[in-house]
């Protein structure tokens, strides 16, 4: 029987085992769980998520009490219209991220950024373009366009000296999304340099709708492939979302023809994950029924989470004056509802305080497949989880024939 390993996927003109880890926001693909698999020749993605925060924290920048500062006089105000991000510090942050990762780079590997583009920080495209071309400038090897995908990002670095260089890929749940990026930024003469198909059991933000349960995602790899080959366009393609061990993936790719896959939950626990131990252990201990698709992100998709997330329960204040990265025009989903629920109390509570809750780790967001990880983890002798290294995850992925 043939492992993951037996397969090599080509980027750049270089060949990789085929699995990546995707991008797990916010900063629980840590750049330690990114160094760990790059050192190994793997293809990890960090996440661009609350950069500022993620800098405070690591850095003990201000960041974010000097944002809270500045946008002081939108406290308890429903319109957030002119709440600010000052952009030379979203490039700052950026920049200081991503270069203290690429110094401990080995070479080995390839290390990507995850951008969500649904990261809109009152001012869509300007903070966008800050973020990409920051991560470019600091040396990411490339850049992984998720959630939302805004249509026109490639040519928001298409000046940057970088463009032609760095790798660029794409997450999309449809041939049709697909192809309406590909159309967007053909004159660009840029096509992306990898897609990644991500199916209805990711984690994370889901790209469908109230319907998820009707596709999966060997359907989608499949049309997406041969959309590629009738537009005679050799782009390596990532399956993601429920790809669980190697047997999974070789399967996805000899029965689905992914030249790849992308895989996060199994990573959520190890050693080098961002996730605190608790949030670990409530991943271990979870049930199948615990795994819940719901309404709580105000970024409008749906989002898969464990019931038990802190952020499902009570209800706090809108903090969009040291965070706000889902403003949009002064508004944020969350805030209205917050707002129309002080004046009618009636109206049901469906959103959470995204920013908040992922910055304290209190969104449980998984896979399909969590109540799983049991299954591959071990207890000691006392009857406590023995928390894997990220080594033995991405191993047991390339050599397990499970
Ligand atoms: C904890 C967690 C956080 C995630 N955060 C992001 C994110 O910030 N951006 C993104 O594009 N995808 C995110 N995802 C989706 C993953 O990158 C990946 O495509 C998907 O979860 C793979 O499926 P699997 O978890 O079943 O292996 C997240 C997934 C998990 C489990």
């Amino acid at each position: 029987m043939s492992c993951l390993n037996d397969f090599r996927v080509k980027l750049g003109g270089k060949e990789y085992a085929p699995l990546m880890l995707g991008g797990m926001g916010t900063n629980i693909s840590t750049a330690e769980l990114v160094l760990a698999l790059e050192k190994l020749g793997g293809i990890a993605n960090l996440s661009d998520a609350m950069m500022m925060e993620v800098c405070d924290r690591l850095f003990g920048t201000t960041y974010s009490i000097e944002k809270a500062k500045l946008n002081m006089r939108f406290k308890g105000q429903e319109d957030k219209t002119g709440l600010n991000f000052n952009l030379d510090h979203v490039r700052d942050a950026t920049m200081r991220y991503v270069q203290s990762v690429m110094e401990k780079a080995t070479g080995n590997g390839l290390v990507l950024i995850n951008c969500m583009e649904k990261l809109t920080m009152n001012d869509t495209l300007e903070t966008l373009k800050v973020r990409l071309n920051a991560a470019l400038d600091a040396g990411i090897q490339g850049i992984t366009l998720s959630a939302g995908l805004h249509l026109s990002s490639l040519r928001l670095v298409s000046d940057n000296p970088r463009f032609r260089e760095a790798l660029f890929g794409i997450v999309v749940s449809s041939r049709r999304a697909l192809n309406l990026f590909l159309r967007r930024t053909k004159n660009l003469n840029r096509l992306p340099d990898y897609v990644v198909v991500e199916g209805p059991l990711a984690g994370g933000h889901l790209g469908f709708g109230e319907d998820w349960r009707d596709y999966t995602l060997g359907d989608i790899v499949r049309d997406v492939k041969e959309y590629l080959k009738s537009e005679s366009l050799d782009i390596p393609v990532f399956a993601a979302g429920g790809i669980f061990t190697g047997a999974d993936a070789v399967k996805m790719m000899t029965e689905n023809g992914a030249d790849g896959v992308q895989v996060a939950t199994r990573f959520t626990i190890a050693q080098e994950s961002g996730l605190p131990l608790n949030v670990k252990k409530a991943y271990l201990n979870s049930k199948a029924e615990d795994v819940e698709v719901n309404h709580a992100s105000p970024t409008g998709y749906l989002m898969r989470m464990l019931k038990q997330s802190p952020a499902l329960q009570g209800e706090m204040p809108p903090n969009c004056e040291p965070y706000g990265y889902l403003l949009n025009h002064g508004k944020c989903p969350y805030c209205t509802q917050w707002w129309e629920r002080r004046k009618d109390p009636s109206i049901e509570k469906t959103r959470c305080c995204l920013c908040t809750h992922m910055k304290l780790y209190n969104v449980w967001t998984c896979g399909a497949n969590v109540s799983r990880l049991k299954e591959v983890t071990q207890k000691d002798a006392n009857g406590n989880w023995i928390i894997p290294s990220a080594e033995s995850i991405y191993n047991d992925y390339l050599f397990g024939t499970r």
